[in-house]
């Protein structure tokens, strides 16, 4: 009796200790992802010691609860390129959450995670995956955020999505996805993106319920109001033309003007130091006084006010004649590029709520107007009247920065490497500093934004729309574009001051660094600060993950980065009066490429151990806050 109980109890503890071995690790999802990582190069080392356990123990791994097998796997920007190996990931069928975003990773839609069907969070955005998104997504019936932004997938939307009926988040922007939305039919679907694509046709009706922003970027029609939402910038052959107001105005005014004043116009302008073409008033008495109606004529003011060294001869009349492309509405009106007869292109702003009268406004034009220099976007003319302010700047080819950080892909975007980067921030801190001395030291920039820094013709950053904060009507807030750039102690736009000028050069840094905007609104709600965002990641220790993937092809420039990653930082501090002065940002931006590789002067107090020769950073840290489970 009792041996045999001992016997008994013996095989218990023995079974137990045999079952608990084998329970302490998920061994065949070990060897897959063992597999898995042997095959897929990765630019960051992985603790994943084949000896020790993964539960608990491999970076970006957790286990079910009985820790038999795999449930979650959270790897992103880990510096992955290239294809997903076929069969090594995909032999988790216990998987839950996939997580490979910010990495590398180029191919189709690995077709193998069709075997993945206990999957519910499929993150992949920020990769460089492309092709059709031709799998049947019905085989993942517990699916519930998909987000595959920020890609180069083609093709259409697959209407399999409308079985996912747990799904509650979808995002698919910024990739380059053609024909209709497919009617999804998804009652839990909370946030949407399909912004950014090549979608065309109607928003379905089941769909209608997000906001504009989630379709925005395509060339669609809100049902059939045809509502064009962000018509396309760029469509040769296609341009549209001022706005309605201002070109009745300009029609006008330029019918009366006539040949006589163009000739006039051409020998004044470049004659005078500041030659002021009139429709009215001084230089154009008796019959080229322009009719009632005519804009502004009540405060006697039609004239195109052209500055010192004008190389352009061209008037209102031109303005109207020339075809005009819409290329942005901007925080102080719209800008539109007009393209003259005679071939030159310039860039002509329509200012709307002006907030000063004529002699303030042409007092700042005066000194806008003076400043010259390599890195300051020139304004060449300038138009005021009761109705109508108008603004002409050279006309830059390439377009803003904002435009070739943020268009399309594909589409003639031009991908900016980080030489150019580098330059963009050197030039643009040059222009701002240099405004900076003007006014006896006082003068502010007040706007600035990847929108208004365009390419001179050496590639370097230069600065436009200086100057007309001040003018302005407080802006009703919050107005989210400006606002990402604008620092916290600026709630009034015009008083804005040089260390809000630094914080804004700041933000500019990182949307360098990141590629990302300001503030984005993501699936419709939620709103993502830039700086906050960076500051957040920056501050686990998760350095490497805020630099956009695109400039992870540029070998040896993790260093440059990180430290315009600190001088941005040191932009975009809180305090206003700890933040650097221009003349201090300039020679820091300056140094970046003069550092020696071999000088770890700058790394040594630096967040740059979080390259790929430190130790290995936590991987889950940041994740974690977008997932919940
Ligand atoms: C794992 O353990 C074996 C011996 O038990 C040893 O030879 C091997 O080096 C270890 N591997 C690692 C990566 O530590
Ligand atoms: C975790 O892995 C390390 C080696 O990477 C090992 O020394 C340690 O014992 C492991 N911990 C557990 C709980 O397995
Ligand atoms: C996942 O694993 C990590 C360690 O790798 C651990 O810190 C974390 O608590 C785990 N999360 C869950 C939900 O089990
Ligand atoms: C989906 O999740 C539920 C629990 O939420 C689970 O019972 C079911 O097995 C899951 N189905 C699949 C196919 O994973
Ligand atoms: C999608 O892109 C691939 C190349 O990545 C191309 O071969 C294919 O024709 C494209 N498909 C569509 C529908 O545009
Ligand atoms: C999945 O969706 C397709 C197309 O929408 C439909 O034909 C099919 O019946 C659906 N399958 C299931 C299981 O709901
Ligand atoms: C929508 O997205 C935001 C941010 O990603 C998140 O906080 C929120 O929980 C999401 N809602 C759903 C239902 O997924
Ligand atoms: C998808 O990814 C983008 C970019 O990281 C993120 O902003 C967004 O919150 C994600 N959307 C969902 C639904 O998870
Ligand atoms: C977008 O679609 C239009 C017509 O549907 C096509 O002409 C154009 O080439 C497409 N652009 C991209 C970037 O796919
Ligand atoms: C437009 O909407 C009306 C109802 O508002 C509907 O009768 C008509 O069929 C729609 N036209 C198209 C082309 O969708
Ligand atoms: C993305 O893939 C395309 C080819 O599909 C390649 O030309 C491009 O260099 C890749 N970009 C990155 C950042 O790897």
């Amino acid at each position: 009796m009792n041996t045999s109980f001992i016997l008994l109890s013996g095989i218990l503890v023995y079974l137990t200790l045999v079952v608990s071995v084998a329970r302490s690790d998920p061994v065949e999802d070990k060897i897959a992802l063992l597999d898995f990582i042997k095959s897929f190069p990765h630019s960051r080392s992985l603790n994943w010691n084949p000896n020790s356990t993964v539960c608990n123990n491999w970076t970006g791994v957790n286990c079910s609860l009985d820790r038999t097998r795999i449930t979650a796997v959270r790897l992103p920007g880990v510096g992955f390129t290239g294809g997903i190996p076929q069969n090594t990931i995909s032999r988790l069928s216990e998987l839950q959450i996939l997580s490979l975003r910010s990495n590398g990773i180029s191919g189709p839609f690995p077709s193998d995670f069709a075997n993945l069907k206990k999957l519910v969070y499929l993150y992949l955005q920020f990769n460089n995956f492309s092709g059709p998104l031709s799998v049947d997504f019905s085989v993942w019936k517990n699916l519930s955020v998909v987000n595959l932004s920020h890609n180069s997938f083609n093709g259409s939307i697959p209407s399999s999505l409308s079985n996912l009926s747990r799904l509650t988040g979808l995002n698919l922007a910024s990739n380059s996805l053609t024909g209709d939305i497919p009617d999804l039919n998804l009652p839990n679907l909370q946030n949407l993106s399909l912004a950014n694509n090549n979608l065309t046709g109607n928003v379905p009706k089941s769909l209608l319920r997000f906001p504009i922003s989630a379709f925005s970027g395509n060339s669609m029609s809100l049902m059939n109001s045809s509502i064009p939402i962000s018509p396309p910038i760029h469509k040769a052959g296609n341009s549209g033309k001022l706005g309605e107001a201002a070109l009745l105005g300009i029609i006008i005014g330029g019918c009366v003007l006539g040949v006589l004043a163009f000739v006039f116009l051409l020998v004044v302008c470049c004659s005078k130091r500041k030659g002021e073409i009139g429709l009215s008033g001084k230089a154009g008495k008796g019959d080229m006084s322009p009719e009632k109606g005519v804009i502004g004529s009540q405060d006697g003011s039609n004239r195109l006010t052209f500055f010192e060294g004008c190389n352009y001869a061209f008037d209102l009349e031109d303005l109207l004649r020339a075809s005009a492309e819409v290329l942005g509405k901007g925080t102080f009106g719209t800008a539109y590029k007009a393209l003259l007869e005679d071939g030159t292109s310039v860039v002509v702003k329509r200012l709307k709520e002006v907030g000063v009268g004529k002699r303030e406004f042409e007092q700042q034009m005066d000194v806008v107007g003076r400043i010259r220099h390599e890195n300051v976007v020139e304004l060449r003319a300038y138009y005021y009247s009761k109705d109508e302010k108008l603004m002409v700047y050279d006309y830059y080819s390439h377009g803003s920065i904002s435009a070739m950080l943020h268009g399309k892909r594909g589409e003639g975007r031009i991908s900016l490497d980080w030489d150019t980067r580098l330059k963009i921030a050197i030039g643009a801190a040059r222009g701002i500093a240099y405004i900076h001395t003007e006014n006896g030291g006082k003068f502010v920039h007040g706007n600035i934004k990847s929108s208004n820094v365009f390419l001179n013709s050496q590639n370097y950053g230069s600065v436009s729309d200086l100057g007309l904060a001040t003018l302005m009507t407080p802006l009703a807030p919050p107005i989210a574009r400006a606002t990402g750039y604008r620092a916290p102690e600026v709630t009034d736009s015009r008083k804005s001051a040089q260390p809000s000028d630094v914080y804004s050069y700041g933000v500019l840094l990182l949307e360098l660094l990141t590629a990302k905007s300001p503030v984005h609104t993501v699936g419709g709600s939620e709103v993502v600060h830039l700086v906050r965002w960076v500051q957040s990641v920056v501050r686990e220790e998760w350095t490497a993950e805020v630099f956009d993937v695109e400039l992870m092809r540029y070998p040896n420039i993790e260093e440059e980065m990180v430290e315009m990653l600190q001088i941005a930082m040191s932009c975009v501090v809180r305090v206003a009066d700890q933040r650097p002065k221009m003349t201090d940002v300039v020679k820091m931006v300056e140094d970046i490429r003069r550092v020696d590789a071999t000088d770890h002067r700058h790394s040594s107090e630096s967040k740059s151990e979080s390259s790929t020769a430190a130790p290995t950073p936590p991987v889950v840290g940041t994740e974690s806050s977008s997932i919940q489970t």
